[in-house]
């Protein structure tokens, strides 16, 4: 049935297969345009979708773009940037071990995250300390949208040293604020070389500010735990006896073996 209301104009009734019945203006006599005439609730269901399709676009392409900002920031030495729990092998019960602590506590992260627990990895060299630590923050970096920092002693204290210049802007103090701000902040080569008694004394209150803030922290030397005693002091291994996993990698050198990086 159609009604003229204007010259040249109709309202005709149409069925939707889906919505059933309604009606459209269509100029008299003009051939049906596809898409023109298209009943109204489907049209408005189309721009539903094309608004959620946008919606989970624009997001997608927000959380690649903090993706990769948390990547910068976190600065993981390229030969780690994709190491992962599965590529780490195993054949000592050490080294299990040593996987099983990692993995569960990047598991564990969003308890970590709130207790301000920690991992103390120590042993020789090649062991795949760094290796593994890199490999938490692989982790947790995209499942949590973790802000991770990644330096080695001389790397870390370096912001703040960079405050004593003359011409610096920053004080000592919010450059030691600024390093309680990553969720978590690895330390690696503690004890690697003789770093002089100021760094150490730097280094004594990053640690003991984060533990002091619940905030997490990796720390990896090549000292074992008594030795890492003796450079760090009984106050701060106190600290991480509280709120640390101390690993020890007691097997040989990764690196040793014929072959292999
Ligand atoms: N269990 C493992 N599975 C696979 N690769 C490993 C393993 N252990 C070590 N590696 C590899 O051996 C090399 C040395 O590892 P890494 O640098 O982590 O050792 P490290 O314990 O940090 O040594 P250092 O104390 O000298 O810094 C890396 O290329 C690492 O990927
Ligand atoms: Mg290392
Ligand atoms: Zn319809």
């Amino acid at each position: 049935m159609e009604t003229t209301d204007e010259p040249g104009a109709a309202m005709v009734a149409l069925t939707c297969p889906t919505h059933g019945p309604y009606t459209a203006w269509r100029v008299a006599g003009a051939p049906v345009v596809a898409g023109l005439n298209d009943c109204p609730r489907c049209i408005d269901a189309r721009q539903a979708e094309a608004d959620r399709d946008g919606r989970e676009k624009a997001a997608r392409q927000l959380r690649a773009r903090k993706l990769r900002q948390l990547a910068d920031i976190a600065s993981i030495p390229p030969r780690f940037a994709a190491a992962t729990f599965d590529g780490y092998q195993v054949s000592t019960p050490g080294q299990a071990r040593a996987l099983a602590i990692c993995r569960g506590y990047a598991a564990s992260w969003s308890s970590q995250c709130m207790k301000g627990g920690s991992l103390v990895l120590t042993g020789g060299t090649g062991t795949g300390k760094t290796r593994l630590a890199c490999t938490v923050a692989n982790t947790i970096i995209p499942e949590h949208m973790a802000s991770v920092c990644f330096g080695t002693v001389s790397s870390v204290t370096r912001t703040v040293r960079a405050t004593y210049a003359r011409n610096s802007d920053r004080t000592e103090a919010q450059a030691l604020a600024d390093l309680l701000v990553p969720d978590l902040l690895i330390i690696d080569e503690v004890g690697a070389s003789t770093g002089s008694d100021h760094e150490l004394g730097l280094l004594f209150e990053i640690i003991n500010k984060r533990y002091e803030h619940l905030r997490p922290m990796i720390v990896v030397s090549n000292l074992n735990a008594d030795d890492l005693r003796k450079l760090l002091g009984q106050r701060v291994m106190d600290r991480f006896e509280e709120c640390a996993t101390v690993v020890a990698f007691d097997w040989g050198s990764w690196r040793a073996q014929a072959g292999r990086a």
